[in-house]
């Protein structure tokens, strides 16, 4: 394996946004910093409760479709995988591809990032695997030169965590990554009743909860600040006006927090907005991905109509 020594997030850029997120009206942080080593690992803990019923949704959907998915990305592929986590839904695919010209699995949680990555090169010797330690929405270098068409793998409706506008720059940056008739094979997660959503995200064994508070003690350990996480709890409900998932974080406390020379106060009550999970509705996914330069060609399901993943070609 050959990886990209990119810097995992900078600790500057952390502190410069908490110091932004932390001073607005409305409290909020990017999703993206949930992912130190220990939120990855909290993450592949949830993608296994009870209540998390995306990721066997998608695993479902893969398993069931992977011949027909792996025949649209085409033979000798190169697969590029945005916010790749544990790489466990790669396999499915990778186990099916006809001789890919390599694998560029990209992540902002490098430690996690490059032990999923090498475990893969055991299971895959004859595969060109290089992670890239990178925020997708930068501008990263993909590591393979090579002419071979490009298709982006973005499983997980990690693209659901993306307001719109952002989520549409980010379908445009991936249409011109993989270049006119390029591939994207995107998983979303789709609009039910808020019933199983808010479930989904309040799991009985409160390891979502810890997820979210591990955000406070990322902020301690790296930043130095003086967060005490048993001020604070987790809130998640589905806002049907907006068709998202909204995580929170409440102050149960009047309080200060102090982060270099600079302090916060929170009243009790007072939330920081950590994270938006959006659900989609598929017509409408299509839509904006055409006004993003990218042609729906298949969409596969599960029976509950749960989730769904889909297949785009880069237009010119
Ligand atoms: N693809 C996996 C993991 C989803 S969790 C799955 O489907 O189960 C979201 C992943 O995206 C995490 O591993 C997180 O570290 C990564 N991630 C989130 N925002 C990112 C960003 N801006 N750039 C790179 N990786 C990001
Ligand atoms: C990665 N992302 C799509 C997950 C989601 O469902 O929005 C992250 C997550 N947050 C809480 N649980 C899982």
């Amino acid at each position: 394996m050959n990886s990209t020594l990119a810097a995992p997030v900078e600790t500057d850029r952390f502190r410069s946004d908490v110091l932004f997120g932390l001073s607005l009206p409305q409290k909020r942080l990017s999703a993206k910093y949930f992912y130190d080593a220990e939120g990855s690992r909290l993450f592949d803990q949830i993608t296994e409760l009870d209540e998390y019923y995306p990721t066997r949704t998608e695993f479902g959907i893969m398993r069931k479709h992977a011949p027909d998915m792996a025949e649209r990305c085409g033979s000798r592929c190169l697969l590029i995988e945005l916010g790749a986590g544990s790489l466990t839904k790669a396999r499915l695919l990778l186990d099916r591809l006809d001789r890919p010209a390599g694998f560029v699995p990209v992540d902002v949680s490098g430690e996690h990032l490059h032990s999923a990555a090498r475990e893969l090169c055991d299971d895959y010797p004859g595969l060109n695997v290089r992670p890239v330690c990178a925020d997708f929405t930068t501008e990263f270098q993909v590591p393979v030169r090579s002419s071979a068409r490009k298709v982006v793998y973005f499983p997980g409706s990690t693209i659901g965590n993306f307001d719109p506008a952002d989520a549409e720059d980010l379908l445009r940056k991936i249409a011109r990554l993989v270049s006119a008739g390029g591939g994207l094979l995107l998983g979303v997660d789709l609009r039910k009743e808020s019933a199983t959503l808010e479930a989904a995200y309040n799991d009985r064994l409160g390891v979502t909860a810890a997820f979210n508070l591990n955000l406070l003690e990322r902020m301690n350990r790296e930043l130095g600040a003086d967060f005490d996480p048993a001020g604070f709890r987790h809130r998640a409900f589905y806002n049907t006006v907006r068709s998202r998932i909204e995580m929170h974080l409440i102050s149960t406390a009047n309080q200060r927090v102090r982060i270099d020379d600079t302090e916060f106060q929170f009243r009790r009550g007072e939330s920081i907005h950590t994270e938006n999970s959006y659900k989609y509705d598929m017509t409408e996914l299509s839509r904006r991905a055409t006004a993003c330069g990218l042609r729906t060609e298949a969409v596969w399901t599960d029976a509950k109509q749960y989730f769904a993943v889909t297949y785009l070609t880069a237009v010119g």
